[in-house]
């Protein structure tokens, strides 16, 4: 037999190894010996140096005036035959029909799907995937695009640089039900395990957006799960929008990451943390860095204004006959770290 002969067996046992054992790891989780701190482990662009989520320091991002408004094509023409709502273990997914796409963007994009991220119902609990200067917002919508003009399928664009576009939309707390937000959150009851669908009366996508289209953040990230394929053009929203309390608490408790017939585990904090932004620039369709910029600078310029009050007033009142020494003994206990504010009164 020759060398061959001898491996193309041995090859073919060494195949079937890899595939079963990649099968057992597609198994993930946010929390424990799976969890996120342990993906890159099994998948590894999760460990890649263009992640996503990210926070957004918004005085480091910058102005790009071409990044002009993103237009929803075919959002609101939902006609009438009904969506499905999925519970995939991880979170609920929309499936969107193909005549869905996005426009304003380097090429033609078609819509997959939407789901959701959230938290645990505690209270100033965080939710959201990307955050604004560290603050998260309570919970965050996905809405994902594959890019038509290139690739024949989702499964194909995902792995590609270009492949994917996501709009990522930050979602609140208020004083008011958010009415499209019935239109998924009604039917989550119906789903409650994984592996459930349930068909839904199709709905305007675009009554789940802000409205405000034109200001939004652009970077190069990832998915935001496994295998995190750093394959997607970033759009975030800035203007949030709000959702009752009520609607978030259905959101955060109705739904379970177990199976039917499994010991029922909550579906519940299913966000990523934010990775590092390494050498990536965060753009923005606004001046919002400039702005940004511009109230800190007030801010310190107030702070500024107010120290120099404060110091003409000290040096106005050392003036004062009788006071000079007693504010000297003043003015030098406080630059000594661990002494009282109160002068000890000098013993001449
Ligand atoms: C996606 O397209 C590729 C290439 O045309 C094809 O091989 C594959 O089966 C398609 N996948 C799906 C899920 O349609
Ligand atoms: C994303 O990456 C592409 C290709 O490297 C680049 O041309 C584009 O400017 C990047 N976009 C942003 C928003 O950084």
């Amino acid at each position: 037999m020759d060398l061959v002969g001898l491996s193309l067996p041995l090859l073919l046992v060494f195949w079937q190894w890899t595939t079963t054992t990649g099968a057992a790891v597609t198994y993930w989780t946010y929390t424990g010996s799976v969890g996120q701190s342990k993906w890159a482990d099994y998948f590894p662009d999760c460990g890649g140096k263009a992640q996503s989520p990210v926070d957004v320091a918004t005085v480091q991002t910058q102005y790009d005036p071409s990044l002009g408004p993103l237009t929803p094509l075919g959002y609101s023409q939902h006609g009438n035959k009904p969506f499905s709502l999925y519970n995939n273990g991880h979170t609920v997914v929309v499936p969107l029909p193909g005549w869905m796409g996005l426009g304003g963007l380097p090429w033609q994009f078609t819509a997959v799907q939407m789901h959701l991220h959230w938290g645990n119902g505690a209270l100033e609990a965080g939710g959201s995937e990307h955050t604004i200067n560290g603050q998260s917002s309570a919970a965050e919508l996905h809405v994902v695009h594959y890019n038509s003009e290139l690739y024949p399928n989702m499964s194909v664009a995902m792995t590609q640089q270009d492949g994917l576009a996501v709009l990522g939309v930050l979602i609140e707390t208020g004083e008011e039900a958010n009415q499209a937000f019935w239109n998924i959150l009604n039917y989550l009851g119906r789903i409650r395990h994984a592996g459930q669908s349930v068909s839904i009366p199709a709905f305007d996508v675009q009554s789940l957006l802000p409205s405000d289209l034109g200001r939004y953040l652009r970077y190069n990230g990832s998915l935001t799960t496994p295998p995190c394929f750093q394959s997607v053009l970033w759009t975030l929203f800035t203007e949030t929008v709000k959702i009752s309390h009520t609607q978030l608490m259905k959101l955060e408790t109705v739904l379970y990451a177990s199976k039917e017939d499994a010991d029922r585990v909550v579906m519940q904090d299913n966000y990523r943390t934010p990775q590092p932004l390494n050498d990536r620039t965060i753009l923005s369709s606004f001046p919002l860095g400039e702005i940004t910029a511009i109230v800190i600078g007030a801010l310190c310029g107030c702070v500024g204004v107010a120290v120099i009050i404060r110091f003409i007033v000290k040096t106005i009142r050392t003036k004062e006959p009788g006071k000079d020494l007693k504010q000297d003994v003043a003015l030098n206990t406080t630059t000594e770290p661990g002494k009282k504010e109160d002068p000890v009164p000098p013993s001449v």
